[in-house]
């Protein structure tokens, strides 16, 4: 716990869609620089994994491949999750010769009508450039990137599972799906139209929601077909899987925002929330900053900054609640990528 060994790099807010529901529509537009990325890579000597993911469409970064390339000539894996839209052939194949461990694409429905809706993009052109993806790397003879989806369930999408299924065994992905409902935290919450508020769902529904998506048998069967332990999250979240009464992110993980500030994780937003800033605050005080918050949560208090988390509310519930009980065999799959 005293390492950094998974960090989450936020490389643009910038993104080609239009998502309702993203707090990077409301950030600064702007990119990670180089000196900033090559500063956080010196600051964190311990990392394993990192999921190049933030508020931006990652690939949209102009030196987006290069960060793989220094990444992995450091011998650490690279995740990071996408809108699709930009996995061109030309991209393809500078991934499949990088090498990358996990891609998970986000999707809210298998409807092209919803999905443009919701993202403001194509499901049309995400879904030609999973089947080359997908195409490409069986030629190469690769078993990575597993691909998978990240699905945010909105409330009029909670029904949406069925279609999402059916398009991840078309497109032969392998990655398995995760799932977490649209955020309530109020970081993310303050940005919602009015008609983004009305797709919330409380804490009660979203539980049915998660509860109805994980017992469902074709889900069931997706996610028993899988490789157990691929991708940035499955890697992080061992001890916790195993029982630890925190959250992931705190056990092991740091989120770099694209300015160089550091938060414990990705749902953390605001810069009074911060542990520090990469290049100015000692690692030793990063990790010490981040143990202080896992300390609380695993008392069973959560931290401020964590209020609304999914993941908080579950390490709360697991010691005080039936419910929390209940949802403990869920919960591993809840948040993440
Ligand atoms: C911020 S996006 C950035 C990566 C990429 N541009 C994409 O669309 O996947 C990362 C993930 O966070 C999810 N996300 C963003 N805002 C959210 C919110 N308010 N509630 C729940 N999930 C959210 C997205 O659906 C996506 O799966």
């Amino acid at each position: 716990m005293d390492k950094v060994r998974f960090a989450q790099i936020e490389p643009t807010t910038r993104c080609n869609f239009t998502c309702g529901f993203c707090a990077g529509r409301a950030m600064p537009q702007e990119d990670l620089t180089w000196d900033t990325f090559q500063a956080t890579l010196d600051a964190l000597p311990d990392l394993e994994h990192v999921e190049l993911q933030g508020e931006g469409e990652s690939l949209l970064h102009p030196s987006f491949f290069e960060m793989i390339e220094a990444l992995r000539a450091r011998n650490i894996k690279v995740s990071f999750i996408s809108n699709g839209s930009l996995l061109s052939e030309r991209a393809v194949d500078r991934l499949l010769t990088a090498g990358i461990e996990k891609i998970n694409v986000s999707i809210e429905s298998a409807d092209a009508d919803t999905f443009r809706d919701i993202r403001g993009g194509k499901l049309e052109k995400v879904v030609r450039n999973l089947e080359h993806l997908m195409a490409e790397r069986k030629r190469r003879g690769l078993s990575r990137p597993v691909v998978g989806f990240s699905v945010t369930v909105l409330k009029r999408t909670r029904d949406a599972r069925h279609g999402i299924y059916a398009l991840y065994k078309q497109l032969g992905l392998d990655g398995g799906i995760t799932l977490q409902p649209l955020q309530t935290m109020n970081a993310y919450a303050r940005h919602y139209k009015p008609e983004m508020e009305e797709q919330e769902l409380d804490a009660v529904d979203a539980d049915k929601v998660l509860a109805r998506f994980f017992s469902d048998p074709t889900l069931r069967a997706i996610e028993g077909a899988r490789e157990a332990r691929t991708g940035f999250y499955d890697e992080m979240a061992v001890d916790w899987r195993a029982g630890s009464h925190t959250c992931p992110y705190l056990d092991h993980g740091l989120y770099v925002h694209r300015d160089g500030a550091v938060s414990a994780c990705c749902m953390m937003k605001d810069s009074r929330d911060g542990l520090g800033k990469i290049g100015v605050t000692p690692l030793p005080e990063l990790v010490a900053a981040r143990q202080v918050m896992r300390a609380q949560l695993a008392k069973g208090d959560v931290p401020a900054p964590c209020a609304g988390c999914s993941l908080a509310r579950f390490a709360v519930m697991d010691r005080f609640s039936l419910l929390g009980f209940a949802l403990r065999g869920l919960r591993d799959r809840v948040v993440g990528a």
